[in-house]
């Protein structure tokens, strides 16, 4: 099977031993863990040694999540393939059962639309209490794999089922999980558009990166070099990546947009800033590169406000070159199935572009001529630039063109990565 994603819930019950060998058969299948503890599981293993084993960081607070504590758990539940709890202890469950959201752990499996299995693990009386009994049955009915306890004698020196099951048998049923599970069914929300997960969306199941508007580069506190890039086109983009059912991660210079819905946002100033969150976000099936990524940044940046010495003489700005992020990303080990660049030019468009893709190693490069219509306008005209050659659009709103390129981009990853069918 291929490497998955599974982000692996932590409850607080002295089973809680046995998610660490659980762990690290996963890591030994060649799955990448997350892992998330509850403050009660914290009791009973500790971070540093999920930390160890996973190779990744665990989240043990909805505080502590990177930037907007909003949109920091909805990410962690959409990057998973299949979320797992284990051990899922009574008050765990009671809480899915409910909808309870009062820590990370449970928020994030009230906002994931991932398949969820839940691995039991609690007395002999609580598991046969007619409450837990209730909330098991809710949780199937709400579509959660709830494995059934192993019976044996307790921790606690009780005899019955309780037990939470063996490592092994909990990896099978993950194996089990990842081959047939389908996404929790979410109900359409009456009135508005069908957001329940659909196979139909041409882009379910994709992830797809951007990056939008320009990057501020710092001179000194108070000022910085930046372009003209209004972020529009890159937000427009995002907003019908979500529409057409992919999960979106948008990497945003500064700009004054509102997220679209749905949409992932981080915020960055600088191009490394953006660099270091394009590498963080990967994998990604495809990557639409619109920043327009400032070129050079101050050689030194200085820690004051640079001053007038009353001499008349013009400090010296001297420039380094920034990374090139698209360019990173084609040599990347995780590079993309379908990169795609931008190219903003006032003269021998297509030449530009087409030099541009071969030297920046993207498969596509969409160019348009900005001599006539400045960056911040409503419409563009494009010209997807291809291996296959040049696919010319006439000029459109924004909002049209980035339709229109999530279309092109959905059967392009279909002949690329063709989608798994039931
Ligand atoms: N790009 C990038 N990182 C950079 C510069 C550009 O990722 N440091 C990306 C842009 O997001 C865009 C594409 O590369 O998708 C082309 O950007 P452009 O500014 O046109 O390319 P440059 O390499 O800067 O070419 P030139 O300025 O010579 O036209």
């Amino acid at each position: 099977m291929a490497a998955k994603r599974i982000l692996l819930i932590i409850g607080g019950g002295i089973a809680a031993y046995k998610s660490i060998e659980l762990l690290r058969l996963l890591r030994k299948s060649g799955h990448e863990v997350r892992c998330v503890l509850t403050r009660a599981g914290e009791q009973f293993v500790t971070p540093m040694t999920l930390a160890a084993l996973s190779e990744n960081k665990v989240h043990t607070s909805l505080f502590d999540l990177k930037d907007e504590v909003e949109m920091g758990h909805i990410q962690l539940s959409r990057e998973a393939d299949l979320v797992v709890v284990a051990p899922a202890t009574a008050d765990l469950m009671a809480k899915m059962a409910q909808g309870l959201a009062d820590d990370l752990a449970t928020t994030l499996l009230l906002a994931t639309d991932k398949p969820v299995l839940a691995a039991p693990a609690m007395n002999v009386r609580m598991w046969l209490h007619p409450a837990t009994q209730r909330n098991v049955a809710t949780l199937r009915g709400d579509g959660v794999t709830v494995m059934e306890p192993d019976v044996g004698e307790m921790a606690c020196g009780e005899f019955g089922p309780g037990r939470l099951p063996e490592p092994e048998a909990i990896h099978d049923a993950i194996v089990e999980a990842l081959r047939t599970a389908t996404p929790l069914p979410l109900p359409a929300l009456a009135g508005q558009p069908d957001f329940a997960p659909s196979r139909r969306r041409p882009l379910y199941g994709r992830r797809i990166l951007i990056t939008a508007g320009p990057t501020h580069e710092p001179i000194d506190p108070v000022r910085y070099i930046a372009n003209r890039s209004s972020g529009k086109q890159g937000f427009a983009i995002a907003a019908a990546a979500a529409e057409a059912g992919a999960d979106v991660l948008l990497i945003a210079g500064p700009v004054s947009l509102p997220t679209p819905p749905g949409v992932i946002r981080v915020d960055v100033e600088s191009a490394r800033e953006m660099a270091e969150e394009v590498a963080d976000g990967l994998p990604v099936d495809a990557a639409i590169m619109v920043a327009a990524v400032a070129d050079w940044r101050a050689a030194d940046t200085s820690a004051q406000k640079i001053k007038k010495d009353g001499s008349g003489k013009v400090p010296p700005l001297a420039l380094t070159e920034n990374p090139d992020i698209l360019a990173g990303l084609a040599e990347h080990p995780k590079r993309p199935a379908l990169l795609v660049g931008f190219a903003a030019e006032t003269n021998d468009v297509l030449d530009h572009a087409k030099a541009k893709r071969v030297r920046k190693g993207c498969d596509w490069i969409v160019a348009n001529d900005v001599s006539a219509d400045p960056m911040g306008g409503e419409n563009n005209r494009v010209h997807i630039v291809s291996h296959d050659g040049v696919d010319s659009w006439k000029r459109l709103p924004k909002e049209a063109v980035a339709r229109k390129l999530m279309e092109k981009i959905a059967d392009e990853l279909d002949r690329r990565i063709p989608p798994e069918t039931d």
